[in-house]
């Protein structure tokens, strides 16, 4: 598995993205393009910073009947993005309906992980809100396992979570890690982060970095570091 830095692009306009993806003169990053950007600008944004030559991880996070995200996933497929995802809350019926949908005539399709227990979820939300009374860890491995099953490639979680979902789904399952902030950082409104290094020997696979990078003094550096940090 090629481990890569994503580059979270939060943006609300093609200007805003523009002009900070145009500061990457070397290395073109791995970008994830989430709801924000792709409401904001629609799918010509995702073709738009494909032509320019990035990877890309469209976070859109689909949660619906499976026939509805098998259709949707079938346009998503013919954006050409190289990693997309879905809430494994949907059961693993609409997982493998996602998986037909993206999969391409030639039998090609991007990477599908799923969203496992989201991190802004707690132990007393799901609790009291979802009715689910097991603890959250065991919950985000069952949610992983059932993933796996239905043959998706990986989830999002935590790196503290990466090791235990490599353990319970095997290396190749891959896992998307954000929450990662440089150790003289700010950690913002993360709860539990860890350093691109630490998110390395944790067996992350991929690890998402936003602010950092986006709100830094000079983003390239910061994106160089988490590179050396993370892949070395
Ligand atoms: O700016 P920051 O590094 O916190 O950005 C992290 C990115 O990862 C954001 O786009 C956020 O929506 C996303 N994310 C997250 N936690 C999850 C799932 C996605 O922070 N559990």
């Amino acid at each position: 598995m090629g481990k890569d830095v994503i580059v979270a692009c939060d943006f609300s306009s093609a200007e805003q993205v523009f002009t900070f993806l145009d500061k990457f003169k070397e290395r073109k990053p791995f970008v994830k393009i989430g709801m924000e950007l792709y409401y904001a600008e629609g799918p010509e944004i995702v073709r738009q910073i494909k032509a320019r030559g990035h990877k890309i991880f469209l976070d859109l996070k689909l949660h619906d009947i499976p026939n509805t995200v098998k259709k949707a996933m079938a346009v998503l497929s013919g954006l050409d993005v190289d990693m997309c995802n879905v809430h494994a809350a949907g059961t693993s019926a609409m997982m493998k309906a996602a998986l037909e949908g993206l999969t391409r005539p030639d039998g090609s399709r991007p990477l599908l992980i799923a969203v496992t227990q989201l991190t802004s979820t707690d132990q007393e939300s799901m609790e009291k809100e979802l009715l689910i009374e097991k603890p959250l860890d065991q919950v985000v491995m069952s949610y992983a396992r059932t993933a796996m099953e239905a043959g998706l490639d990986g989830v999002v979680c935590s790196p503290l979570e990466a090791g235990k979902v490599h353990e319970t789904c095997g290396k190749s399952f891959v896992t998307v890690t954000p929450g990662v902030r440089f150790a003289d950082g700010d950690a913002g409104d993360q709860k539990r982060v860890t350093t691109p290094e630490k998110a390395k020997e944790l067996g992350s696979d991929y690890i998402v970095v936003g602010r950092p990078i986006t709100a830094a003094s000079d983003p390239v550096e910061a994106y160089n570091r988490c590179v050396k940090e993370f892949i070395g």
